[in-house]
């Protein structure tokens, strides 16, 4: 039997494969998440999520180091400040727990991408994502306060602020404090795309950040919609966002995809955040020897990058990156 098309000529051995292949996974797509407490040789185990650690300063740069080590180059930080209160106000400390650690990487490593969550929900103490005034969460109060933080952030030297606290016009209050301080150069990753998530819970043992009353379906994305994704990114890029973001990842592949193919936001740089949920699934089910963890992983992010994100946000990055020199 003539067969013109045999798609499996291309598939039969890794060389071949290899250079057909049409996505490829680098260290250079990967930021680190980072979870960042008070302390000296602190090393504290997040139950929910296997081999995530919350670090003292000492030990993250211990672990930055390594991180470095492997190629990657970029690291996203979140406090888990000792104490809280209604405004969040310890958010934007010149002493503050992030501020810190990020003029402490800076020195340490001039060259790493420092990159830091701006929000308010391990801060305040209603656990919120902005302040809260008869119950409800107030989206112009929480401006003032975000772009405080981001201004603290900045002055301590990160490179890249993200804001994750979905307020409308963040962005926007953002770059503004930032150009009238004479912080042009630092960047803007916008979370535009944050979805209202159950596979956030592991994050919010390790931030201690859960809502202590309702949840954050008034201010995240409902996940039945994807049109609203395409306007909340083109809103982020005229505030003046530097890059996007689809947040989580794995369940939102196809609003991955409709933001790199939208004219409107396809131009900008995309990231993705494989969350928290996402990563302690394949390590659960990898402990109880049902999955394969370095496959599956490796699948997973791939995917990430095939539905057409340039920037990958996990917790498997050291891993990843390990995996991907040991494959060379
Ligand atoms: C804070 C924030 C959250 C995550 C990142 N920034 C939690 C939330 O919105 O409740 C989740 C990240 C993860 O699950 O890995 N606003």
């Amino acid at each position: 039997m003539t067969m013109i098309q045999r798609l499996r000529r291309s598939r039969r051995t890794a060389e071949i494969r290899a250079l057909v292949a049409e996505t490829r996974l680098s260290v250079d797509d990967f930021i680190m998440p980072y979870f960042v407490v008070e302390g000296i040789n602190v090393k504290k185990p997040i139950e929910t999520m296997p081999e995530v650690f919350r670090f003292s300063i000492d030990n993250l740069l211990k672990d930055i180091e390594e991180l470095s080590g492997l190629g990657v180059k970029g690291v996203l930080l979140f406090g888990v400040p000792d104490k809280k209160n209604p405004t969040g106000s310890y958010a934007y400390k010149r002493t503050g727990i992030i501020q810190k650690a990020v003029s402490a990487i800076k020195k340490k490593f001039p060259g790493i991408a420092v990159i830091t969550d701006v929000c308010m929900c391990s801060y305040t103490s209603a656990g919120h994502c902005g302040i809260v005034k008869n119950g409800i969460v107030q989206n112009d109060d929480s401006l003032a306060v975000l772009s405080k933080i981001a201004l603290s952030h900045a002055d301590a030297g990160a490179d890249i602020v993200a804001p994750s606290a979905m307020m409308d016009g963040q962005v926007g209050a953002i770059r503004e404090i930032l150009d009238s301080k004479k912080c042009v150069d630092v960047a803007i990753m916008a979370y535009s795309a944050k979805y209202a998530s159950g596979f956030y819970a592991p994050f919010r043992d390790a931030a201690d950040s859960s809502p202590k009353f309702g949840d954050r379906k008034s201010y995240q994305m409902d996940y039945r919609n994807v049109k609203e994704a395409l306007r909340e990114s083109a809103a982020d890029l005229r505030e003046g966002a530097d890059i996007l973001m689809v947040k989580p990842a794995l369940s939102y592949l196809d609003v991955i995809r409709a933001v790199k193919e939208h004219p409107e936001t396809s131009i900008a740089p995309l990231a993705a955040y494989n969350v928290s949920g996402e990563y302690s699934m394949v390590k659960a089910a990898a402990m109880k020897g049902w999955l394969d963890e370095k496959k599956t992983a490796m699948e997973i992010l791939t995917s990430i990058k095939r539905a057409g994100a340039d920037i990958i946000i996990t917790y498997f990055a050291k891993q990843a990156a390990g995996w991907i020199k040991e494959d060379e």
